[in-house]
């Protein structure tokens, strides 16, 4: 199919493109290159062998935005373009109610003015808050604790509402575990700007000297060694789900929530312990405080996955490890300096 791609320049949106084109699709990418280098495009053009389409456009540009689906007449859009730092959220509300919810409305408005009716959302384990139970499966009850957590859950809804006005529409909700890792080849990889927020890329730009130490939010938590939990999946299982629900929602209307995770917990420790056996290297980390808003532990029932998409996750800790230090250690800056 012809897919659009908003957001396609990001983390997990380049790993989405190669995977795309490897099952057959061709994918035009959206995006306003405020999180992301137009190199990470390059470096995916490279792998695959031919540039990737692209327009640099703010999913909130209306008339630009039709322009493009006029132009480019998708079957689908997976809608990645959003802002995602949860502490920022709180700092700058506005802009994350505009893009991430008012950006939604914009794109479903240029969806419609084509008649494109497929769309798969990037949603996030965020919404349900605090468990009442662990995993979470999709009928958790969905508490948002973050200005960035109730954006994705509003967009949700915009979306729900959307089909249920267009029950020919076919509206694929995932909502996303915690993604790590890379692309074997190395070339493409998580690039946070300035200090990361996440575990993962904080571990990899300790092991190449960007920072001294991890410092460990908690280990007084109700886990079996006291530190977080979370359930971590690879980046590149993650863009596999996306060909998976793009396969869905070609035959089948409806919309539908879809948890993308693995379903196994790790905590801190054993992040820090798998990265070590990974690579070899130590990662000198310290106990701090708790990070305010963060839950003890957190993973996925990942039926739904596959019963409706017959999507699982394939790669363990070990190789989530490995690709995101091949990533790291071929690219100490990033998409910063090329090469
Ligand atoms: P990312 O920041 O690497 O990618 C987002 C992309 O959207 C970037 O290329 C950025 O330049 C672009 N963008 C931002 N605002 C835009 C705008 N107004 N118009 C056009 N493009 C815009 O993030 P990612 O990790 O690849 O995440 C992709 C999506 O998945 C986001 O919606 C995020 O909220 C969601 N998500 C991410 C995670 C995670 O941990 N990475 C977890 C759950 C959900
Ligand atoms: C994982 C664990 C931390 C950094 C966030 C968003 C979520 C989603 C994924 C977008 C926790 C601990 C972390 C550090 C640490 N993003 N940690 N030291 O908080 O589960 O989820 O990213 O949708 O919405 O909330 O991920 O990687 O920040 O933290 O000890 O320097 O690592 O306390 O237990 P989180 P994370």
């Amino acid at each position: 199919m012809r897919v659009l791609v908003t957001g396609g320049a990001g983390y997990i949106g380049t790993h989405t493109l190669l995977e795309l084109v490897a099952a057959g699709h061709e994918p035009f990418v959206v995006d306003n290159f405020e999180n992301a280098s137009p190199r990470a495009l390059a470096r995916v053009g490279e792998l695959i062998q031919r540039p990737i389409p692209h327009a640099t456009c703010d999913v909130r540009d209306r008339s630009t935005l039709t322009e493009i689906f006029e132009d480019i007449r998708p079957e689908a859009v997976i809608h990645f373009a959003g802002l995602k730092a949860v502490g920022e959220s709180e700092e700058r509300p506005r802009d994350y109610y505009d893009v991430n919810v008012a950006g939604t409305l914009t794109l479903l408005a240029a969806m419609e003015a084509v008649d494109c009716a497929r769309i798969v959302f990037s949603s996030s384990a965020t919404v349900y808050g605090a468990p009442d139970y662990l995993p979470y499966d999709e009928a958790h009850p969905t508490r948002p604790l973050s200005v960035y957590a109730k954006t994705k859950l509003m967009a949700e809804d915009i979306l729900r509402d959307w089909h249920s006005a267009h029950p020919q529409s076919a509206v694929l909700l995932l909502r996303y575990f915690n993604p790590v890792g890379a692309h074997i080849s190395g070339r493409i990889g998580e690039d946070p700007q300035g200090w990361p927020n996440n575990l993962m890329p904080f571990i990899t730009q300790v092991a190449v000297g960007r920072r001294d130490k991890l410092m460990v939010f908690g280990d007084d938590y109700d886990t079996p060694d006291g530190t977080g939990v979370r359930d971590y999946i690879h980046v590149v299982d993650l863009a596999r789900a996306h060909v998976a629900a793009l396969t869905h929602a070609e035959k089948t209307p409806g919309a539908e929530v879809i948890n993308i995770g693995t379903g196994q917990g790790y905590s801190v420790l054993e992040m820090i312990r798998a990265f070590e056996a990974a690579t070899g290297l130590e990662i000198p980390h310290e106990i701090a405080p708790r990070r305010e808003g963060d839950i003890a532990a957190m993973q996925a029932d990942v039926r739904r996955a596959e019963t409706l998409l017959g999507w699982r996750a394939r790669h363990g800790l070990a190789e989530m490890m490995a690709s995101a230090w091949g990533w790291q250690s071929a690219n100490p800056q990033g998409y910063t300096t090329d090469n």
